[in-house]
């Protein structure tokens, strides 16, 4: 499936991996040579991913809304795989509902755990690469929703365009010290996020469950929703040195849902 190798030697921290497009990050640098952390809210599911991966796995608990959570999630990984060459900023959580319905909680959770808690994962592994002084590979997810808005879905667009802002703005300070920061922008994705999301849908289109994953699949030019193994290349491609003069940047991943 891969050319493996092409992360020989390298270690990488991924944030929400227990599951979903993270754990086949996770699976894919193991594929190319790299040492892994799967760093999940849920620890158990972390455990038992890594287990499935094999040794180059570990495990730790991260909650990434919370700042001690994240050092402690850092300093362990830089402890069990001697330091952090590649972080992807993967947790996330999604939320819909019409404007009139916004709840603040939701506002507030949604937005601590996507653009806060990507900000400050990555400033704890910036500061880490900084000093470490060998530079480092920083991938941010970002989304399709972040590049327009939709009308169910305004406040995770906005952390998704908040994301590829971040991903900018981190991207200048930081190649200074030769550290990377780009990111990936799916379209649409199956698995358990998108069972929640379909599941939103129902409720607030009246929809029958499966159809709006249904419709949505049937509406990407590529003809079919992806799947997580759909965006290892470009997560592979973006931690090797080929990409090193790639600073900044939000690549779409998403079978032609998005041009730009
Ligand atoms: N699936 C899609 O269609 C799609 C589309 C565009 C973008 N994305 C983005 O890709 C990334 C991965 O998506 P996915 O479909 O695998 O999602 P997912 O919901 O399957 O997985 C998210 C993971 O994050 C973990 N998590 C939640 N809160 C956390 C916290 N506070 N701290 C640490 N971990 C936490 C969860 O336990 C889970 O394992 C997300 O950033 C998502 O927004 C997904």
């Amino acid at each position: 499936m891969h050319n493996a190798g092409r992360l020989s030697g390298k270690t990488a921290l991924i944030t929400g991996s227990a599951r979903g497009i993270g754990t086949a990050f996770a699976k894919a640098y193991v594929l190319e040579g790299a040492r892994v952390c799967i760093a999940d809210i849920n620890l158990d599911a972390a455990r038992a991913t890594a287990k499935s991966i094999g040794e180059n796995a570990i495990a730790v608990h991260l909650d990434v809304t919370k700042q001690d959570s994240i050092d402690a999630a850092v300093a362990e990984t830089i402890e069990k795989l001697g330091a952090i060459d590649i972080l992807i900023n993967n947790a996330a959580l999604f939320t819909a509902a019409p404007i009139a319905e916004i709840k603040r909680e939701d506002y507030d959770q949604v937005f601590a755990v996507n653009f806060a808690g990507s900000l400050f994962t990555l400033q704890a592994v910036a500061k880490h690469m900084i000093e470490r002084g060998q530079g480092g590979k920083i991938i941010n997810m970002a989304s399709q929703a972040g590049r327009r808005g939709e009308g169910l879905v305004a406040v995770y667009c906005a952390t998704k365009a908040a994301i590829i802002s971040l991903t900018q703005s981190a991207g200048m300070d930081l190649i200074k010290y030769g550290i990377n920061v780009n990111a990936i922008s799916p379209g649409v994705v199956g698995g358990e996020h998108w069972d929640g999301v379909d599941a939103l849908f129902a409720q607030y289109e009246n929809k029958a469950p499966g159809q709006k994953k249904k419709e949505v699949g049937e509406g990407v030019p590529f003809g079919r929703m992806g799947v997580a193994e759909d965006l290892t290349g470009m997560a592979v491609f973006l931690a090797t040195d080929d990409a090193k003069y790639i600073v900044s940047q939000t690549y779409n991943v998403d079978g032609g849902q998005w041009m730009s």
